[in-house]
This record gives C-alpha cells, sequence and structure tokens, in this order.
C-alpha cells in the first residue's frame, strides 16, 4: 500500500541488523514517556534480538526520505508456541493451536508522533499483512491504548480474549485476531490445516 511522501521497505533479520540502532532509537522515542525497565533499550535490544531468531520474522520500515517514520514487524507463531500462555480468557483449545502457518504475530507497530494521524499506522498495517500467508494475525494491546484500540477496531481486527503476558508485572491485555484469508480460516476457530514452518523458537 503506498503513501504518498514514504518509501516502504521490507526487511528480514539479516538485512534489518543494519537498521537495528535506528528501531531501537525510534522505539525509545515513542515509548520513552513510559519509564520503567520493560521500556528500556537493554529490555528492547534483547527483545529484538529474540523474535529476529524466529523463522519467517519480517520487519516493514516507513521512510521518510533518510529518517525513520515508523515501522511494523512481527513473525509466524511456531507449533507450541508461548504466544498463548497467559490467556485469561477461556477458549477452544483448537483456537490457540499454531501450525507455524497459521497465525502472524504482530510484535510492534508505532509511528513517530509528527507523522501521525495520516494514515500512516494503516498503511504500514497493510503493507506488511497483504503479503503474508498466514490464516490469521494476532497482536496483544493495554487495554489503555485508546489510539491502537481506535485503530485495530477500524481495521477488522476482533477481541480474542485476555492475555497477561509471563514477564514480571505485566499488565492484563487485549488479545486480537485478524483473519487474513477469510476464505480459508476463522480466527477465532478452526482452521484449514496448513503444515509447514521449522518453528524451532518457542516465540
Ligand atoms: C497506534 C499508531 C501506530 C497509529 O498510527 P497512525 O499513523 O496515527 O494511524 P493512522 O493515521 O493510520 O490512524 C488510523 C485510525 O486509528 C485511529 N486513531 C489513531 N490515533 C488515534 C487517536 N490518538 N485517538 C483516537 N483514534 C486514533 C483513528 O480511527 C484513525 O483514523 P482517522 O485518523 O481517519 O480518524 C500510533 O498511534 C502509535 O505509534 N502509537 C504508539 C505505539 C503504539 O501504541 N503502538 C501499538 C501497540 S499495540
Amino acid at each position: 500500500m503506498a503513501l504518498a511522501g514514504f518509501e516502504f521497505r521490507h526487511y528480514d533479520a539479516g538485512s534489518a541488523k543494519a537498521i537495528t540502532g535506528q528501531l531501537i532509537d525510534v522505539y525509545l522515542e515513542v515509548y520513552g514517556a513510559e519509564g520503567g525497565e520493560f521500556y528500556s533499550e537493554d529490555r528492547y535490544r534483547e527483545q529484538l534480538r529474540n523474535h529476529m531468531t524466529a523463522d519467517g520474522w519480517e520487519l516493514v520500515a516507513a521512510w521518510a526520505g533518510a529518517e525513520l517514520a515508523g515501522y511494523v514487524y512481527g513473525f509466524p507463531l511456531p507449533p507450541g508456541s508461548r504466544w498463548w500462555r497467559g490467556l485469561l480468557t477461556l477458549v477452544d483449545v483448537a483456537v490457540t493451536e499454531e501450525t507455524g502457518s497459521r497465525t502472524f504475530a504482530v510484535s510492534e507497530l508505532m509511528v513517530r508522533e509528527r507523522w501521525r494521524r495520516q494514515g500512516l499506522g494503516h498503511a504500514l498495517h497493510d503493507e506488511i499483512l497483504t503479503g503474508r500467508h498466514e490464516e490469521r494475525a494476532t497482536l496483544l494491546v493495554e487495554q489503555d491504548n485508546e489510539p491502537a484500540l481506535a485503530a485495530y477496531a477500524r481495521w477488522g481486527w476482533t477481541e480474542l480474549g485476555k492475555l497477561r503476558p509471563s514477564w514480571a508485572g505485566a499488565p492484563e491485555l487485549d488479545a486480537l485476531v485478524l483473519p487474513l484469508r477469510p476464505d480459508r480460516a476463522d480466527a477465532n476457530g478452526s482452521h484449514a490445516g496448513r503444515i509447514g514452518g521449522s518453528g524451532s523458537a518457542k516465540l
């Protein structure tokens, strides 16, 4: 999805290494006011390092000239993924079964303040999801993040349940899902069952 004034570039884990510093700088700018260890440079560097080992990891960056205006990244959930651990809502066990090709987890989506409310978040979201082959996408969002919740509702996401991740002091989050290929899957239920992906990392 093109958006005037921005160039979208796709990265895999190898090519993204060259812009890791800029990814961290934007993260710290966007979340800096939150404070605390969770939003620290070291914690985010470790998150990136860990997530970038996932098979199928992908990032889309929006460049305004030489400036990184925002980015989105995610990865397919491998079989046995830890993603759904901490789900507080009772759902059928089939809902959280991962095959490596069923679910693309959107881990981060951020747009720097000066470029917000111009459709860039939506364009990044569509740019990464349009090219994915998984049946559905998922993401976790803080329950008081009104801009994000409003955006996701507008973009077709629905709540699957409440989830509290395993890290110390983690808040209760909303786990959202979005069908990517409605012809083949119901984001909340059964799936057509393409089995694939080596899924070595239990992310
Ligand atoms: C969430 C975020 C990525 C949205 O980026 P964006 O470029 O502003 O998004 P868009 O311009 O595509 O906005 C799409 C829609 O989202 C909703 N929205 C976005 N910001 C909003 C706000 N501050 N208040 C209410 N609704 C908002 C609106 O419905 C908007 O459509 P509209 O502008 O036509 O009314 C951005 O606010 C951000 O980076 N926030 C900090 C990081 C974050 O919270 N990321 C999500 C973590 S789960």
